[in-house]
Order: C-alpha cells, then structure tokens, then sequence
C-alpha cells in the first residue's frame, strides 16, 4: 500500500459515495438506498444500488460492488493510485508525500513515463502523416476512404522511412536508453539505435480512458509482416484490452461488435457502428470475455468470413459462452471482412446483417453440417447424432428444447425423433471401465462440494446478516465467535466484523479497503456486504433460519477443531461442546 491507512480513510470519509456516484449515473432513492442503471453491464430495470449508510454500491444484476475508492478505479479503469488521487482531489484534501517503497516508486514512476513517452510518440506520428515525407501514409488511408474527421479520432500517424527519428526525437526530450527500450518503440543494439517502426501507417492503441499504451503498424504494400504491434510493456496488456473499446464504451447500443483489425473497427465507427471492437493481434481469450461483459451482455462477432476467421468464432463462442456473454455471428458473405462489405453494401446493408446475425449455437450447427455430405443416409445419421450431442449443453429443459425445435425445423428433421435422441444421449449411462471411474469419484467430489458450499453459504450468510442487522450480535455473542469461521477469507472479515460489533461501529466501506490489493477477495468481500436478493429473507423467515444457520457454522467450526485436535483433554472438551450445542441454540429465541 502506498499511503497510509488513515489517509486513505480520510479520502474515502470526505467523498460522499451517493455524490461521486451521481456524477456518474442517475440515481433515485427508494427506501434508504439509491437505485440506479449498473454502469458495469447493460440492462433496462436498475439493479445498482448505493447504501449511504454503508457508503458502498453494489450491483445485484452482475455482483460488481465496492466503496467510492472502487468505483472510481473500475469506472475510470485507474489505478488504486490514480484514483485516490482524483479523489483527493475532488474534496480537497491534500495528499501526503506516498510512502513508496523503493521499488513501487520505480513502478510507479516508469509506468507514468511510459504513457509520456507513448503520447508522444502518437504525436509524432500524427505530425508525421501531414508533412511531405508522410505522403505515402496520407495517401493510402484516403485511398481507404478514411475522412479527415476518422483520421483526427483515432489519431492516426504515419512512421517515415527514416530509421532513428523516432529515437533521436524521443531522446531529445530527455529520456533514457533504457526506458524508451522498455516502451518496445526502440530497440538497442550494438551499432546504434533503431525504431522499431518505420515506413507503416500507424494506428495508436488506447486504454478505455483513451491514453495511449501501445502502436499498431501497418507496412506501406506488401511487405512482412502486414501488420507490426508493440510489445507487452508495464503499460501494454493485450489481453486487458480491446482496440476501439475507448469510445465504443461510451456508444449506448445494447451489444458490442468484435472483429479482427484496427481496419475493421475504423471503417465500422466511420459508418456510424462506435460499438466495434477488436482483440489486438491475438485470438480472444477468456480475459477479454470477462473485460466484454462490464461493458455489455451480448457480443456480435463481426470476424472476416473466411476459413480463419470462421475457426477464430468457433473459439470464441464458447469462451464468450463461459464468461455469460451471449454472443451472435454476423454473417458478411460474399465479402470478407467489415471494412470491405460497408465500403461495397453500405451501412443499410451492414445494419441488416447485425440485426439478422445468427444465435451462435445455430450457426455452430451450420459449420457441423459442412463436415457430412447429408445427401447420403449414412452421413445424415452421423449427423444427426453429433448435433444432437451439441444440444447436450443446454441444461435447462425449456431452453433445450426451443434449441432442439429450432434445428429439426432448419435441418429438416422430425422434431420428435431429435428429441429422442437428445434425451437418449443424455440418459445414456456410461459404459466402460474408465467412465464408471471418472462417474464415481465425480459423485464424491461432488457431495463433498455441496457440503463444503453449505457450509460456505452459512458462514457468508450468517456475516452478512450479523452487518445488516448488529442488534443480531447480542444473541450469538456468547457462543459465536471470529474463530468459529472456518473458511480463511470470512474469518478475517469476521475478526473486522466482531471487532466493530463489539465496539458498536462496524465500518464496512473501511474493512473493504483492506481486500483492495486482490480484486478476487475483493469482489466476495463485498458482495458479503449486501444481502443477495435471494438471502435478504423477510422477517419472519429469517427469524426461523437463524438459529439453524448459527448451528451450521458452530457445528462446522466444532467439527473441523474435533478433526485437528492434538490432545485428548482438548477432544473431551469439544466432544462436550458439541452435545452442549444444541441446547444452546434454544436459548435464541
Ligand atoms: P487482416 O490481415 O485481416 O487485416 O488481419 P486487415 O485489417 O484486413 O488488413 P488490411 O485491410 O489488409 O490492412 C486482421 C488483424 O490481425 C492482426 C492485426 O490486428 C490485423 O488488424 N495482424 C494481422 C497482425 O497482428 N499481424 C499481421 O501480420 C497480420
Ligand atoms: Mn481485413
């Protein structure tokens, strides 16, 4: 951490979470908390709240939640740092110098110097493109049909012919060898220093807060490769970013576009489709699914149409599929990619084909059908059988079958034989040495996964009851305690937790911040701050779970001492607890 923990707390106290937040999203108080459209996916009905009284917000749609220091960090994607310091800022109080240590100040201070470095190159380029030596580049986006206005958005430059400019430029503004090699823009060799780029049109890369962190190069004709990237550099995560996703975070349109090139993105925009976006020369991975969806719920694949980009959406489906991001395929034939089909169709035509791209498992079962020449019985039965395999993964009966009716009426089957087979499929005991194996221990596991989930849930839920309501603590106070919570995580809440009960003043927005530094901890922490819809039980109901849930939790916590006892004398005393337990219990009411 690099400041100290009162200073943190004293920007946190001295910004009002409902007056930052309403800055940001429109919000109307109901009840005690205030309701609001979730900044962090799409949806129609507010399921983003925001307790004053805790000075948190949490979003029951997607579970994203925090304190007024978070929100600002996932808002603005910034730093711990940076936010703090926007926040410092806003309610005037003054930071101290940070106790950096000496490598975060290293850290810290490359990372600032980086973006310097990466601006000014952006710049550079961009002054580039408009002098004579960048006619070549000039001429060859207005021969793509680029107008000024796009060319000026997406702040495209032009890298000349000149092998060190860049270098001696960037040197001139006195930074050092060693940090201009870190930003990939330089390497350094023996006879001399070399751009990395040169001779390429140049397409600046952006963070979603439209700083620049990396460069994109496209070579001037044909030569190898077409397209030259930036290294990862301390500023640099390809998989933490998507080309284009600066403005198309801001375009309001209910799904993303994702396609392959910084071409793509750019002719979609110029037509008016700001919500396209491509992952940065590499396939998309699950990172990026996770990144799409603080931004949206359904993403259209806009991949060229070719045999390559056909493979890259099977890929992608079920990644997006996983990360619960329904995903649809926009289908651009006879053209092969985004830019080339607005540029023949237009705009009319392209918004026809997003509006009619396919649900991505149909169009997963249209690839399947190219392997098997149907007209032949043989291979149709085949068929069949492999896309009735591919319905196996809709779990949910009533959606299962919508699937299965909709592929017997395009594959022109009987929609009840289909049927039979999918549930014949699914029935179908496994046979063989190695599935009885694999089915046994699965069912083990997965007993033992439930009860270790219950008694997850009990401990979870018995926290965030005990924050929710403290006038609770008086009646558990003397048997439940901070050390009863068996699960790591919980029970270092529950010794911030217990310690505030007892002192009267839990603090929630406060213990958050000690979870700051992982953002998987994190996001748990916090949701155990807001009662899940699911678990906020009316009065009544809660006033009979109790008691069980407080037995759950003692009776785990017993159980789990009872296992890793060392003595006999100890084990006594817990066996004499255990039976001691349950008239205990009656005694809350
Ligand atoms: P394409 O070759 O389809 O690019 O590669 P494009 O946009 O159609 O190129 P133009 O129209 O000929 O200029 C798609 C994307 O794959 C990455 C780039 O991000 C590119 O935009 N790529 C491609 C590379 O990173 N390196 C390469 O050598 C080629
Ligand atoms: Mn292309």
């Amino acid at each position: 951490m690099y400041y100290p923990e009162e200073t943190i707390e004293e920007v946190r106290e001295r910004n009002d979470i409902v007056d930052v937040i309403s800055g940001y999203v429109k919000l109307q108080k109901k009840g005690s908390n205030y309701f609001g459209l979730c900044p962090f996916h799409n949806e129609k009905s507010p399921s983003f709240s925001v307790s004053p009284q805790k000075q948190m917000y949490y979003c029951f749609g997607c579970g994203a939640g925090g304190n007024v220091i978070t929100f600002v960090m996932e808002y603005e994607n910034y730093s711990f740092q940076e936010a703090l310091k926007m926040l410092a800022d806003r309610a005037g109080v003054k930071l101290p110098e940070a106790e950096y240590s000496k490598e975060e100040r290293d850290r810290a201070d490359k990372r600032s110097a980086l973006l310097e470095v990466n601006k000014l190159a952006a710049n550079y380029f961009y002054y580039q493109l408009r002098q004579p030596q960048g006619k070549a580049g000039y001429e060859y986006f207005r021969r793509r049909e680029l107008t000024e206005e796009t060319i000026r958005r997406f702040g495209l430059g032009y890298a000349n012919k000149t092998s060190d400019d860049l270098y001696r430029y960037l040197k001139s503004k006195g930074y050092q060898d060693g940090l201009l090699k870190e930003s990939g823009l330089v390497t350094l060799e023996e006879r001399g220093s070399y751009d990395k780029f040169w001779n390429r049109v140049m397409f600046p890369i952006m963070d979603p807060n439209s700083r620049v962190i990396g460069f994109g190069g496209r070579v001037m004709g044909d030569g190898e490769p077409k397209y030259l990237n930036s290294p990862e550099t301390l500023i640099f995560d390809k998989g933490r970013n998507l080309y284009g996703l600066n403005y198309a975070r801001t375009s309001r349109e209910k799904s993303l576009l994702v396609c392959e090139g910084y071409m793509d993105v750019i002719a979609m925009h110029q037509a008016g489709f700001t919500n396209a976006v491509a992952s940065l020369g590499t396939a998309l991975t699950s990172r990026h699914a996770a990144l799409l969806k603080r931004y949206t719920e359904q993403v259209i694949l806009t991949y060229d149409s070719d045999g390559a980009g056909v493979k890259a959406a099977l890929r992608a489906i079920p990644i997006l599929r996983e990360a619960g991001v329904s995903a649809r395929v926009l289908d651009l034939r006879p053209y092969k990619d985004p830019d080339e089909f607005i540029k023949n169709k237009g705009k009319d035509e392209f918004k026809k084909r997003v509006d009619g791209a396919r649900n991505s498992f149909l169009f997963e079962i249209d690839v399947l059908r190219r392997d098997y020449q149907t007209e032949d019985p043989e291979q149709k039965t085949r068929f069949i059988h492999a896309a009735a395999g591919k319905l196996l993964v809709f779990e949910e009966a009533m959606e299962r079958d919508s699937y299965i009716q909709a592929v017997a009426r395009e594959q022109m089957l009987p929609y009840e034989d289909l049927r039979r087979l999918v549930n014949r499929l699914g029935n179908m005991p496994q046979t063989g040495q190695a599935a009885r194996g694999r089915q046994g221990a699965d069912g083990r596991d997965r007993e033992k996964k439930e009860k270790d989930d219950g008694n997850r849930r009990a401990q979870r839920l018995l926290l965030t009851w005990l924050i929710e309501q403290p006038q609770l603590f008086a009646k558990v106070r003397d048997i439940i305690g901070e050390e009863d919570f068996v699960e790591p995580l919980y029970r270092r809440v529950a010794e911030m937790v217990f310690d505030g009960l007892r002192r009267g003043d839990v603090n929630p927005a406060e213990i958050l911040n000690h979870f700051i530094n992982d953002e998987e901890e994190y996001k748990e922490v916090a949701a155990l701050f807001h009662a899940r819809l699911e678990e906020a039980l009316g009065n009544e109901e809660q006033k009979k779970a109790f008691p069980d849930i407080v037995y759950r939790v003692k009776k785990n916590s017993l159980d789990y001492a009872s296992r890793n006892a060392s003595d006999i004398g100890e084990l006594q005393r817990i066996i004499r607890e255990q039976a001691g337990l349950r008239k205990l219990l009656a005694t809350i009411d």
